[in-house]
């Protein structure tokens, strides 16, 4: 039987179901399709074909444990992790002794590099903006730790003059700051440097900044934009997530130290390697799909896929002026702010809405014809 695209939906290319998929399954593969041509509301890129992956699919594979050492369970694929990590950790310029591991996404990533700063102070407060991720608070706690949140400026950026004050009332405490590199609703990106001013001025010297750098930090590292990253004057922890810069089909992240501070794991017979992750088993199968988005491109190539998506982001926001509808961008986003559509088109478009604003996400792969459509039903309803 071959496969159709139901009607109205634009033609989107994956694999037809074979004749054995169950119609559950069919279903939800129609629902994917017609979703695709409007799914510009969240960051997951979708020029990278990972369907030659499929032989994969025929195994459990299973990175259970440190990535340092392979382990006794035969089907892993430590050895690409471990490549993986290494390229993250030359992207963004990490020292000798780094470590890190694959996670199940950006929220572990953040928590892994908070169990680190807890390590170093115990008795810390930990800030971020109003604008961080709804993670962080959650992650804090569970770690048991007090947090204290800098309200946002009004692009959603951290207030770094708040900062200095709410660090200086408590100057006796060490400090740990989740700085957001591209926050979930502007892709606003905090000011590292100027985070380390407000603590000195502050007088606060024992501190630990977390880099949230989940969707953003990807983008300008590869374009340059370094001083959020692991080399001195930078974090000391930094996290991304997987499936949003990169559109691997499994949720995934990487997460890196400058400061280990664990002792080493304890050896676990069993898995014939030591547990210094957060969880147990972890998805070999995104530590293949991380690999294969990193070898698909030279350094250039890499750059071309931010240059792409910038031009789309900014193609939005021009076209969106054209008809007259309010929207901004932050610099060298790929998000673009706009008021929330009119309520006839929210079901087609889903775009989130949050204090009055709404965003579209210009990933690697959007095209301009999306945004042509959205922009000619928006005038459509004028
Ligand atoms: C800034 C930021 N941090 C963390 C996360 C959480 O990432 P994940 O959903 O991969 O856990 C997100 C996801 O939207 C995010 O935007």
């Amino acid at each position: 039987m071959a496969f159709r695209a139901p009607p109205g939906s634009e033609a989107v290319d994956h694999l037809p179901p074979t004749p054995t998929l169950h119609p559950g399954l069919v279903a939800i593969l129609d629902r994917l399709t017609v979703a695709a041509p409007t799914n510009i509301g969240f960051p997951a890129a979708v020029d990278i074909d990972y369907r030659p992956l499929a032989p994969f699919l025929r195994y459990m594979i299973n990175n259970v444990g440190s990535p340092a050492e392979d382990t006794t369970y035969p089907a892993h694929a430590k050895d690409l992790e471990r490549d993986v990590l290494a390229w993250f950790a030359t992207l963004f310029r990490a020292p000798a002794g780094w470590t890190g591991y694959m996670t199940s996404g950006g929220t572990e990533g953040t928590m892994s590099g908070l169990l680190h700063a807890r390590t170093a102070y115990p008795r810390a407060t930990i800030y971020a903006s109003s604008s961080c991720h709804y993670s962080v608070p959650k992650i804090c706690g569970l770690l048991g730790m007090p947090m204290v949140q800098i309200p946002a400026g009004p692009r959603g950026h951290l207030d770094c003059e708040i900062l200095r004050r709410e660090a200086a009332r408590r100057r006796g405490q060490p400090a740990i700051v989740v700085a957001t590199i591209g926050t979930t609703m502007t892709e606003a990106v905090d000011d590292v440097p100027r985070v380390h001013a407000a603590l000195n001025a502050a007088g606060i010297r024992q501190r630990w900044i977390h880099a949230d750098a989940a969707l953003a930090g990807i983008p300008l590292a590869l374009t340059g934009r370094h001083d959020f990253d692991l080399a001195p004057g930078g974090a000391d922890s930094l996290s991304i997530s997987g499936h949003k810069w990169w559109g691997t089909p499994i949720p995934c992240g990487v997460t890196l130290t400058r400061r280990p501070q664990h002792r080493p794991g304890q050896r676990v017979d069993y898995i014939g390697s030591r547990d210094t992750t957060i969880t147990g088993s972890r998805a070999g199968l995104a530590a293949l799909m991380l690999w294969h988005a990193i070898t698909r491109h030279d350094p250039a190539g890499h750059r071309l896929r931010v240059d792409r998506a910038r031009d789309a982001a900014n193609y939005a926001r021009r076209s969106l002026a054209v008809v007259g509808w309010e929207c901004w961008r932050n610099p060298d986003a790929l998000t673009v702010m706009l008021r929330p559509l009119p309520k006839p088109l929210r079901p087609r478009w889903p775009l989130p809405i949050e204090q009055g604003w709404s965003h579209l996400i210009c990933m690697p792969g959007t095209g301009r014809e999306q945004i042509d459509s959205l922009v000619k039903e928006l005038g459509g309803c004028g």
